[in-house]
């Protein structure tokens, strides 16, 4: 009998320790599978213990609600999704989810299969035959966004319908539904109703980066955790972590359904004046590009951690967050200090946890020195 109590008794303290762990959610880039040497990326590289589920990016929608693969050359011709299946066998717990979206699919799509009963009803169907198909744990969106690039104002109350009938169909088998959202409070206040999106979603993963980058013409760090005294128009002190999460909770989302969006990458400038690196100053496009991300004014952790002595490392203290400069070359990231910081802040939120964009940038060979995946421990590290 004693056993029997001993073993009760451990497994409802297991199961108190694995219910309360936070959700560590990392999109799976498809197409970086086609990056040069150490920069190749594939479902094999993935390490199915740093995370809880994982985000397969992406497919697309068409006008009539069908799933459509963008790459199926990748998918089946490599064998990619049975690849990643198969990391459930190294990690029983491990979710394995379909994402649908993406900045590159647009919105008009979406705003058309939304606002029609029955091209939403075939999208349901559709969703739930590729993720049968497959084996998937459940489905996430990434329309991008709602009433805007091509979409309409009536978006705002029809994206709230589709997620809706989205959840009852997957949770009926047992499936979750997230989405990524923005993390712009005047996108979010274009796009969403929040109580209802709360209310229809499993996880929202607020998309709290790409505040700045080279699609601007001045100094600025793609995802702050705090505003900087330089800030200051209104809407310049909202565009930072802590703004955006502080206001889906403010507008109503349940905390424990929010997961952080956290980048391991960064977005960089080619400084106007090398002199004249202050937030703000003038550039003349995004910084070069990497060896590997290949996309000017972009940048991995991977490629940022291989770079030589000759780059300045500034910690700018009001916005908690890392850049360095070499010449007239900026470039705004998070490393695992500032990770760390908004791990902190997330768990002072009572956030339900993290999601991170993307596996493939951060220095998963372990290359620079701090073992494989830094970031991504990081974040196992000091998530409650
Ligand atoms: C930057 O400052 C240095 C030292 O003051 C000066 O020699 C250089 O000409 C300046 N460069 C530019 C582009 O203004
Ligand atoms: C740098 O640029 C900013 C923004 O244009 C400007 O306000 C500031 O005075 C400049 N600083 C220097 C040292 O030139």
């Amino acid at each position: 009998m004693s056993k029997l109590l001993l073993l009760l008794a451990f497994t409802s303290a297991f199961m108190v320790l694995s219910a309360s762990a936070g959700n560590v959610v990392c999109y799976f880039a498809s197409w970086t599978i086609y990056r040069p040497d150490n920069g190749k990326f594939t479902a094999l590289d993935v390490d199915p213990n740093l995370c809880t589920h994982i985000l397969y990016a992406f497919v697309g929608l068409r006008e009539d609600g069908t799933v459509s693969v963008l790459d199926d050359w990748e998918l089946t011709g490599l064998d990619e999704m049975n690849h990643l299946m198969s990391l459930k066998e190294q990690n029983p717990n491990l979710k394995i989810i379909l994402s649908m979206g993406g900045w590159n699919e647009g919105s008009y799509k979406y705003s058309q299969v939304a606002r029609n009963a029955n091209t939403r009803a075939a999208m349901v169907q559709a969703v739930l035959d590729f993720i049968d198909l497959y084996g998937f744990d459940g489905f996430d969106l990434d329309w991008e966004y709602p009433c805007q690039r091509g979409g309409e104002d009536i978006d705002k109350a029809n994206f709230v319908t589709l997620l809706g009938e989205l959840k009852s169909a997957l949770n009926a088998k047992g499936l979750i539904l997230s989405a990524a959202v923005s993390g712009g409070i005047a996108s979010c206040k274009l796009s969403y109703d929040i109580p209802g999106v709360s209310e229809n979603l499993d996880m929202i993963n607020v998309m709290v980066y790409d505040f700045h980058g080279a699609f601007e013409s001045f100094v600025g760090h793609y995802a702050p955790l705090y505003a900087s005294s330089l800030d200051v128009t209104d809407e310049q002190k909202t565009l930072n972590v802590a703004a955006g999460i502080q206001y889906w909770l403010d507008e109503g989302a349940d905390p424990q359904k929010i997961n952080i969006g956290l980048g391991t990458y960064g977005r960089g400038f080619s400084l106007a004046d090398p002199n004249n690196s202050s937030l703000y100053a003038g550039t003349y496009g995004g910084s070069e590009a990497g060896p590997y991300t290949r996309e000017m004014g972009v940048i991995g952790y991977n490629e940022i951690c291989e770079l030589d002595s000759d780059w300045d490392y500034t910690w700018d203290d009001e916005q908690q967050v890392p850049h360095i400069q070499n010449g007239n070359q900026w470039l705004g990231f998070d490393d695992q200090k500032s990770i760390q910081l908004k791990i902190e802040f997330a768990n002072s939120k009572n956030l339900g946890g993290a999601m991170v964009w993307s596996l493939d940038t951060d220095d998963f060979r372990g290359l620079c020195g701090n073992g494989p995946y830094p970031i991504l421990n990081t974040i196992n590290q000091y998530l409650n």
